[in-house]
């Protein structure tokens, strides 16, 4: 990574921290998932970053990738994740917190439990920077959500290397031990616990209406070529909704976008629902390692 890099990373940190403690500031039980998605990326817009992906505000069981629709009228409640990130030229800051908006201690415990396996996580990485066995991660992170009892940290979602619009760029950074003794090395990383009541694992759900570009080839439908022309000018290959769609082209985009999906130009995520629909807790930091030196750029 060059200086120049560097500087954006950076910014996309510092945009990342205001937005987040905006978004902590109004979120309040019962306000609609949409406004609260919608507020947090006009927000990233203002303070001159990109969205880098459609704000996941996903509750309770549903670990990750829910978006809301053009039409949603779901409310916030229960265990609420905010996941969003901020992008400068497709170098990106992935941060997520979790809030209660029930006031349950099991809620609580979940919270503090992923919010400390993030922080020793984090301490680790200061310690050892480039040369941190990424399984030692995984098992700090396991150990801490762990010694809260009834707790388990889901083996089966991870933390990422991120580089120029690629957001899950190669590495994979465990939250659960394992046998590999590799180092991290330098670049860009995601670190995300997620805590759990349940049985610790995610299974697919419905679909998200969250897509990405997955082969850009000729599409027969000239509407498909044309939106497909607009999410490359837009997004590249970092993940977008139907709801951004909409925005443009109207209602007439989500045809469109499902015989693009058929034809293997975009892939649609699905929801990701803890196993035994057990409560989620997430939270999420991005730490740049480089030049003998591990900073939390979105803290
Ligand atoms: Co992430």
């Amino acid at each position: 990574m060059n200086k120049n890099e560097i500087e954006k990373i950076l910014k996309a940190g510092k945009i990342t921290k205001e937005v987040r403690e905006y978004a902590r500031k109004i979120i309040k039980p019962n306000m609609q998932l949409l406004e609260i998605a919608e507020k947090i990326e006009d927000k990233i817009k203002e303070l001159e970053g990109k969205p880098a992906f459609p704000t996941n505000l996903s509750i309770d069981e549903i670990a990750a990738h829910n978006t809301p629709n053009y039409d949603d009228k779901t409310k916030a409640r229960g265990l609420l994740k905010v996941d969003f990130g901020v992008h400068i030229d497709g170098w990106t800051a992935d941060n997520a917190f979790t809030i209660d908006l029930e006031k349950s201690q099991e809620n609580k415990k979940l919270i503090t439990a992923s919010e400390k396996a993030l922080e020793k996580a984090i301490n680790l990485i200061k310690q050892n920077k480039d040369k941190t066995i990424m399984s030692e991660i995984g098992k700090t992170i396991q150990e801490e959500i762990e010694s809260h009892t009834g707790l388990t940290p889901i083996a089966n979602l991870s933390g990422h290397s991120i580089e120029a619009y690629d957001l899950h760029a190669g590495k994979t950074i465990p939250n659960v031990t394992n046998s590999s003794t590799s180092q991290i090395g330098e670049g860009l990383f995601a670190i995300e616990p997620f805590s759990t009541t349940g049985n610790g694992r995610v299974k697919d759900g419905r679909q998200s209406g969250i897509y990405q570009v997955v082969n850009q080839k000729n599409t027969r439908s000239p509407l498909g070529r044309e939106i497909l022309s607009f999410i490359v000018d837009e997004y590249g290959t970092l993940p977008f909704c139907s709801r951004w769609l909409i925005k443009k082209f109207g209602t007439r985009c989500l045809i469109a976008l499902k015989q693009l999906e058929q034809e293997n130009v975009l892939h649609q995520y699905a929801q990701l629902i803890e196993v035994s629909e057990a409560k989620v807790a997430q939270t999420e930091h991005t730490i740049l390692i480089h030049d003998g030196k591990a900073i939390v750029i979105d803290e």
